[in-house]
């Protein structure tokens, strides 16, 4: 099998959505394998503009779509994306769309845990409060209800009432009110019936495919910083978003999941809190948000900007299994006089060529950066490598020995079209 698994390499929103939708085209499956409705990507076609967020990017091309077992699904939001995009024109139907079974859900008391906490805490961790850590929380705590529930309604009252158990403890905690376990009952039994013909099997659905012969491309949500084995711990999501997630969270072999694109931003953007040594307060920062329109997809938040950090990238290519990179945003750098970039780090007077695991020390850290000079021409909407400026390719083949990646895709503009193929990632 061509496959391709496609994670992000910075902190999320590098352009996931774009560069799947791209590649979709060629691919004749597409799989989420984590996160839920947390990820927020943007999707441009022509005059059309599309928002996803639990669905995966294939929907845009009509491929099939499946969302695996690795995903925590909030039916009712994926309900309203569902009818979200069917009025944008895009129909969802389960001849498309397959849900995983073996899901676990993303309940409104999920959603209530997760904003009760980032309110109370002293340190919050700025999350989409869409209760994707509590559910996780769940499926590991092994009381979470799952896709499959949705098609035994009488197994679910006693469901309800172990996760409840469990939950009212935390809530009476907070001074919040109990889980009402008749309401959510009642609303389950609502989106059940809307949601059991797209529950099926995601491991034999990608077996078949296998045995057939089609092109599978795995879709991962935030990315390699925000993991929760290797990302900036605690600053990041509840999920592992590395590529060896795709096969558990799909339901395939390591060995299926193909080639690792890592998607890769020309700069640095962060949403939500913690370390990011690279950013800048300032009028660079500003600019690049500007120019970038960094605002959040999922909550509308301004996202943090800075400097493109190879150190970081190097080490995300590393854990994440990158083989070759997509980096997108390129047009974003245009007319700056100057570009930095960082390409190690001062701690203590030491100089590290890592990130530490020690999320003080992350704070801590002073980025050193190399200047290269920036470009007076545009690069945005290039769509062959000739077209790009002299100084653009030099930033281009500098973020390349780096990171010690090659760069198998180039963006330069929302626009499906405006992306340049350097080299195929599905040979
Ligand atoms: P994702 O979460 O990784 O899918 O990324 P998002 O969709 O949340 O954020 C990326 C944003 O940048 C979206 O608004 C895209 O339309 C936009 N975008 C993607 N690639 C490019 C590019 O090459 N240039 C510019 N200017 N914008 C891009
Ligand atoms: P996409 O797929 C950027 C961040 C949140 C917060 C942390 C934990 O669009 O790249 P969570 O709600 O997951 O518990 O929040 O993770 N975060 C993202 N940041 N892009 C995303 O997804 C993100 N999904 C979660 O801002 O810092
Ligand atoms: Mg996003």
């Amino acid at each position: 099998m061509a496959n391709v698994t496609v994670i992000g390499a910075q902190w999320g929103d590098e352009g996931k959505g774009k560069i799947i939708d791209w590649l979709s085209n060629r691919a004749e499956m597409v799989v989420r394998f984590q996160g839920g409705n947390n990820a927020g990507h943007t999707i441009v076609v022509g005059d059309k503009t599309y928002k996803l967020s639990l669905l995966p990017s294939g929907v845009v091309q009509g491929k099939r779509s499946i969302i695996g077992n690795g995903v925590v699904v909030d039916p009712w939001s994926l309900l309203d994306e569902i009818a979200r995009v069917g009025a944008a024109g895009l129909a969802v139907t389960p001849s498309l769309l397959v849900l995983a079974e073996n899901a676990c859900l993303v309940l409104p008391l999920h959603r209530e845990l997760d904003a009760m906490r980032e309110e109370a805490a002293a340190q919050k961790i700025g999350t989409t409060k869409r209760g994707i850590g509590p559910a996780y929380e769940d499926k590991v705590g092994r009381r979470a209800l799952r896709a499959i529930d949705l098609k035994d309604l009488a197994s679910l009252p006693a469901k309800i009432e172990k996760l409840s158990a469990h939950h009212n403890v935390l809530r009476r905690g907070f001074g919040h009110a109990e889980v009402d376990a008749a309401a959510l009952l009642a609303s389950l039994k609502e989106v059940a019936p809307k949601l059991a013909p797209f529950i099926g099997s995601s491991w034999r659905e990608l077996h078949g495919a296998k045995l057939a012969g089609k092109r599978v491309l795995f879709e991962g949500a935030q990315a390699v910083l925000l993991d929760i084995d290797h990302g900036t711990y605690p600053f990041v999501t509840s999920s592992n978003t590395v590529a060896g997630q795709a096969a558990a969270g799909a339901g395939v072999s390591p060995r299926d999941i193909g080639t690792v694109l890592g998607i890769v931003k020309s700069y640095t953007t962060r949403v939500g809190e913690g370390p990011f040594p690279t950013e800048q307060k300032n009028e660079v920062g500003e600019k690049l948000g500007e120019r970038g329109h960094e605002f959040g997809t999922v909550t509308g938040r301004k996202r943090r900007c800075g400097w493109f950090d190879a150190v970081l990238v190097r080490q995300t290519c590393i854990t994440g299994g990158v083989d070759g990179i997509a980096l997108t945003k390129l047009d974003v750098l245009d007319g700056f006089k100057q570009i930095k970039v960082c390409t190690s780090y001062r701690l203590d007077g030491q100089m590290l060529d890592y990130l530490p695991a020690d999320a003080t020390q992350q704070a801590r850290l002073e980025p050193v950066y190399e200047t290269l000079d920036g470009w007076s021409e545009t690069t945005a909407g290039a769509r062959s490598w000739a077209q790009l400026p002299a100084n653009a390719i030099k930033y281009v083949r500098r973020v390349e020995e780096l990171i010690g990646a090659p760069v198998a895709l180039l963006s330069t503009s929302p626009d499906r079209d405006d992306t340049i193929m350097v080299r195929d990632p599905f040979v």
